[in-house]
């Protein structure tokens, strides 16, 4: 019979425990962001309004194919942990060169994001992104945007993504991050964080100031770490008026609020609590290429 540590019976439960999550709460990101963004906006002053949720979502998107370098030949994007398929359509939009593959577990994002994607020149497969099906060297980009923090930044994650792309093939990523070791938190910052990663079922979030080693030990290399935490502050304190707003309207047509939903929007209060928290908490866009 086959021991499992006890790590990877908790790795397990949480992958479990995400999944559903993910097939009932989905469409509730149908409110935070029409084109069904489910990731935290970029703010530029005149340029994005930062009243318009979307329009900072959808620059999130922006900035991180921008860091692509898609040129003007044949390129096969992947989105690693894709949603609804949101980045993709972005992409597709932008560059009629691209054919965009995107990895989910969750059936629902799986069978409404290829809805969505109808008539486009991508498609969303179930699999999983520590250990895909695909040919090594398969992709010329990918990225990661709020996922791999399901996996708890796990090396796993960047071994596949490495493993994946061509040489020469860039790998973004834009997400949380911690400043500092988990020991060394404050009260306040330990109970938001660990709050937020029991009801959006991440795994961890790793420290900043460790990944770029580990990408680097992974055969990474121009490895650029951006921190974007002001960037995306207004969008994060969009997270109360989007929870309020979701909740009268649910009220109003008489509608009850599933469980996962609630562990949803518990999820967001905490992830603005954790955004308070500046000294121990960040957003960063990471650029890496393959060697
Ligand atoms: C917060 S959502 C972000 C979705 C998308 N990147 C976006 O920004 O709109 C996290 C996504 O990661 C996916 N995910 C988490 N762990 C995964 C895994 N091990 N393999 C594939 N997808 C995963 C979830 O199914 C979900 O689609």
């Amino acid at each position: 019979m086959k021991t499992i540590t006890l790590e990877q019976q908790l790795s397990e439960d949480n992958r479990i425990e995400m999944i559903d999550f993910y097939n009932e709460a989905t469409e509730d990101y149908k409110f935070w962001s029409h084109d069904y963004n489910m990731h935290f906006g970029y703010f530029i002053p005149f340029k994005t309004n930062p009243f318009k949720r979307d329009t900072m979502l959808n620059q999130m998107n922006a900035q991180v194919i921008k860091r692509l370098g898609i040129s003007s030949s044949k390129n096969r994007l992947i989105d690693l942990g894709c949603g609804m398929g949101a980045t993709m359509r972005y992409a597709l939009k932008q560059y009629t060169n691209v054919i965009a593959y995107g990895v989910t577990l969750s059936d629902f994002q799986l069978k409404q994001g290829n809805k969505l994607l109808q008539g486009k020149n991508g498609i969303i497969i179930k699999e999983n992104y520590n250990d895909t099906s695909f040919q090594t060297n398969a992709f010329d980009s990918a990225v990661a945007i709020e996922s791999f923090c399901h996996s708890g930044h796990s090396s796993l994650s960047l071994k596949e993504a490495h493993r994946i792309l061509k040489p020469g093939g860039r790998l973004v990523i834009a997400d949380a991050f911690l400043k500092k070791d988990k020991t060394q938190l404050c009260k306040g910052a330990k109970h938001a964080y660990q709050n937020l990663c029991n009801h959006w079922s991440l795994e961890q979030l790793a420290n900043i100031n460790d990944y770029k080693q580990n990408l680097k030990n992974l055969g990474f290399t121009t490895i650029k770490i951006e921190d974007a935490s002001f960037k995306v502050a207004p969008s994060v304190l969009h997270v109360p008026f989007a929870i309020i707003g979701f909740i009268l309207k649910k009220l109003l047509r008489f509608k009850s609020i599933k469980r996962e939903s609630l562990h949803n929007l518990k999820g967001s209060f905490y992830a603005l609590f954790s955004g308070l928290h500046m000294k121990s908490f960040g957003y960063y866009i990471i650029t890496a290429t393959k060697n």
